[in-house]
């Protein structure tokens, strides 16, 4: 199974924040914006991820993220060189991919919930077995997001873009599975009168083969987008009070790989050491040292 962030993107609703940097560098709270989906991907147990941005950004990911080795994964980076549309990324990670199923999260997605792992691990069974998976949330302006209509038993049964009568309220997050062959579909992804090869004419190729699992994150999930200062801002007040309150971390990687035997006790406790004057490195030291439980 691999895995592709998609963290490229012009950002422009977060200019002046955005003109020199990307906005999945941002920090949300006390960590870049993209460890949020690099976690769950690890979370789902994927190691080889490949990392989509710009031109300009990709060698800044580079720098901080480098080959993985930190987190016990495998990370490779690719330029889309103009943001041409999320199901690019299968065009563009089509030899990354090879004959595996793949899942895809947009960098500037945060997901969070108790549950989210059984989540992520029964989608990566149904890509293994042929099937897709997307992640549906109730959104009170369903004319901005790619909306799906859900059956009496959350079957969807069709899916709509940014349209100005959307069918229900459920939104499609950034966070997809897809089973093997997916590029290969991908390539068949016409332009969209925006000038975008749509993820959501990617999502109908499956639901139209009955081959489209939509798993629908209810109460006790959160579903961030921080594309927006007030939501940027919403999203690092929300992971500062979560993780206050709580005393512990979220999406914390290096724990992540450290849960997954990915990466040794020696291993977090000197990446711990390093950051160890501030909660993110005293957070990796507590797991290193058995004092967080499990
Ligand atoms: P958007 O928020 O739709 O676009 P953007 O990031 O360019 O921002 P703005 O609208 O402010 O100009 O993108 C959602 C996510 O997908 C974001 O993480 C960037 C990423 N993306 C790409 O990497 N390539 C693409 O072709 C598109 C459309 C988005």
């Amino acid at each position: 199974m691999k895995g592709i962030i998609l963290a490229g993107g012009s950002g422009t609703r977060l200019y002046p924040l955005t003109m020199v940097t990307s906005k999945q560098l941002l920090p949300v709270y006390d960590k870049p914006m993209i460890y949020y989906p690099l976690s769950v991907l690890m979370m789902a147990g994927i190691k080889d991820i490949l990392i989509i941005s710009t031109k300009d950004d990709t060698p800044r990911f580079k720098e901080l993220l480098g080959n993985g080795d930190r987190f016990g994964v495998k990370l490779s980076y690719k330029v889309q060189p103009s943001p041409d549309g999320l199901a690019q990324a299968f065009m563009l990670g089509e030899e990354f991919i090879g004959d595996e199923p793949c899942a895809m999260i947009l960098g500037d997605n945060i997901f969070y919930g108790a549950g989210l792992i059984k989540h992520l691990r029964n989608s990566v069974e149904r890509a293994e077995n042929g099937e897709a998976t997307i992640f549906c949330y109730y959104v009170n302006d369903p004319e901005r997001f790619g909306i799906v209509d859900l059956g009496p038993n959350n079957e969807p049964l069709s899916i709509v873009e940014k349209s100005p009568n959307p069918p229900s309220n459920y939104c499609v997050t950034g966070l997809y599975f897809y089973p093997k062959g997916v590029s290969k579909l991908a390539w068949k992804v016409e332009k969209s009168a925006r000038g975008e090869y749509e993820i959501t004419t990617l999502n109908n190729m499956y639901l139209k083969a009955k081959k489209l699992h939509a798993t629908l994150l209810g109460r006790g999930y959160s579903w961030l987008d921080t594309g927006t200062h007030e939501s940027l801002v919403d999203a690092t007040n929300y992971v500062k009070i979560l993780e206050e309150h709580q005393g512990i971390k979220i999406c914390c990687p290096e724990e992540i790989a450290y849960k997954n035997g990915w990466i040794t006790r020696e291993k977090i406790l000197e990446i711990g050491e390093s950051m160890k004057k501030n909660q993110y490195g005293q957070h990796l030291i507590n797991v290193a040292t058995g004092k967080i439980k499990y």
